[in-house]
């Protein structure tokens, strides 16, 4: 569908290499795709046009080809989707943060229910009922983290996002899908942090120290907790300014200091310094208390994140006398909130403060009948499924190991929900799952967990078929 109406880039003067363009669909990075232009000399490859939308016609020139797509930059629209709007956030077109806010949040949530039938089908050969998307209320003003790369430029430095594909950095002092809370934090510390003479950290030369900055907020309660990663600790008066800090922000519970020093992309080093307050903020998830810190896995959307429970109580069907295995648990923030009476629960974690935080929000509900192992989940789970009902499975974007798909077809569960932020392996693992008969994927469901971007998070529900074990 198309309008006229609204602002349009003014059309440029066009190379030759300009072309009218029909957008057709959209790539997990979030750029229109062309089908071949028409005329093109056969095969010419499909082109992804950045900034361009289903359903437009566009103006794009190539600027080059890789082995499967043609790239086109857009100079103009020509005909606009009427779900195209002007995104709210000023460097939209460059921060690699969000890649959808120029398109409207219905369309969006639409799109990423049709790409996860399609990718269950393209990749797994599977058309479960998909249940209708469940789309966010809040889709600004929504991610209680954030993780800021830091740069210092003429003196001052300058927090933001990556620009698409690069580590050049896109200083923001505002992002309007943070959580205004930590949004607000932004420009008062790097105020702080330019009046410092810390270096920030050059990944080309590997000098400096300063790397990035990281905000949490508990979204029931307004905990917030501060951290720095740096590639050492040669931070001098680092307690002063926490502790200044701590004195400005009454909700700020804590600072602390994640050493990495190698020359890698990865995140968090694995020392950890505490330099004020306490290491974790206090949350609610579901009615539960969590521990949430620096670096342990937190859904970033919490009131998306928490319509999950009725679901995967749905899948799971607990009943008094069952054990629930919780695979990938991290602080068991899915699991305790499923928890009833004469239900027992083991979780299988490796990153250790994970574990401990589990061991501690189990605490503080109150809960004891949990179990929670240190360790991977390919070594753990084989020995606790000859003996459990119910698994859920929570893994990261990679999805299942081979020998955890294994372990699982050994010994089905009666009821397993496999929780899912990548569409492409959970149709992988969906298919390995069910390609035997033993079990049935029964209904997948998907939910926005994170508008103004491509990804989309599932829940499937599958039970042991009739017979089996
Ligand atoms: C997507 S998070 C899910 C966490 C938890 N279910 C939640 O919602 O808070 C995946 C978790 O699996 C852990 N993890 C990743 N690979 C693992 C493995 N092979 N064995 C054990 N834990 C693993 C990560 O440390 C992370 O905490």
């Amino acid at each position: 569908m198309t309008n006229s109406a609204g602002p349009l880039p003014s059309i440029p003067e066009f190379s030759e290499a300009s072309l009218a363009l029909d957008i057709r669909d959209l790539s997990l990075d979030g750029e229109g795709i062309a089908g071949p232009p028409e005329g093109s000399v056969p095969p010419a490859l499909p082109v992804l046009v950045p900034g361009a939308l289903p359903g437009e016609r566009v103006l794009a020139t190539i600027t080059g080809q890789g082995q499967r797509f043609r790239h086109g930059r857009l100079e103009a629209v020509l005909e606009a989707s009427i779900d195209r709007r002007q995104p709210p956030c000023a460097v939209a077109a460059t921060c690699g943060g969000c890649s959808l806010q120029h398109w409207a949040d219905g369309a969006q949530a639409a799109w990423k229910e049709q790409q996860l039938r399609r990718t269950l089908q393209r990749v797994g050969g599977l058309t479960p009922p998909v249940r209708p998307i469940l789309a966010a209320d809040t889709t600004f003003a929504y991610r209680n983290r954030a993780i800021l790369p830091l740069r210092r430029e003429s003196g001052r430095i300058q927090a933001g996002f990556y620009r698409r594909g690069s580590h050049e950095l896109v200083p923001v002092n505002s992002c309007p899908v943070l959580d205004p809370r930590i949004d607000a934090l932004i420009e008062p510390l790097c105020h702080d942090l330019s009046a410092t003479d810390w270096p920030t950290y050059d990944e080309a030369t590997t000098e400096g120290v300063l790397r990035h900055l990281v905000l949490r907020v508990g979204h029931h309660n307004g905990d917030l907790l501060v951290g720095l990663i740096a590639a050492s600790e040669d931070l001098p008066d680092l307690d002063l300014l926490a502790g200044s800090w701590m004195e400005r922000w009454p909700r700020l519970v804590g600072v602390v200091l994640n050493l990495q020093p190698r020359p890698t992309n990865v995140l968090f080093g694995p020392t950890e310094h505490l330099v004020a307050g306490r290491p974790w903020l206090l949350d609610r998830f579901g009615g539960f208390t969590v521990p949430v810190a620096l670096d342990t896995f937190h859904q970033v959307h919490t009131p998306q994140a928490e319509r999950l429970l009725p679901l995967l109580r749905e899948a799971l069907d607990l009943q008094p006398g069952d054990r629930l295995l919780d695979a990938y648990c991290g602080s068991a923030s899915l699991s305790l909130p499923l928890l009833g009476p004469g239900i027992d629960l083991v979780g299988f974690e490796r990153h250790r403060t994970s574990v401990e935080l589990a061991n501690l929000a189990a605490q503080l509900n109150g809960l004891e009948s949990v179990k929670i192992l240190v360790g991977a989940v390919e070594r753990l789970l084989p020995e606790w499924l000859p003996d459990s009902r119910c698994l859920l499975l929570d893994p990261p974007r990679k999805g299942l190991e081979a020998p955890v798909r294994e372990a699982i077809l050994a010994d089905p569960p009666e009821r397993l929900a496999y929780v899912s932020c990548n569409p492409a392996t959970l149709a992988r693992d969906l298919a390995q799952l069910t390609a035997d008969g033993q079990l049935t994927l029964e209904w997948v469901q998907p939910l926005d967990f994170f508008p103004q971007t491509t990804h989309c998070e599932a829940v499937a529900c599958l039970v042991r078929s009739a017979g089996q074990r």
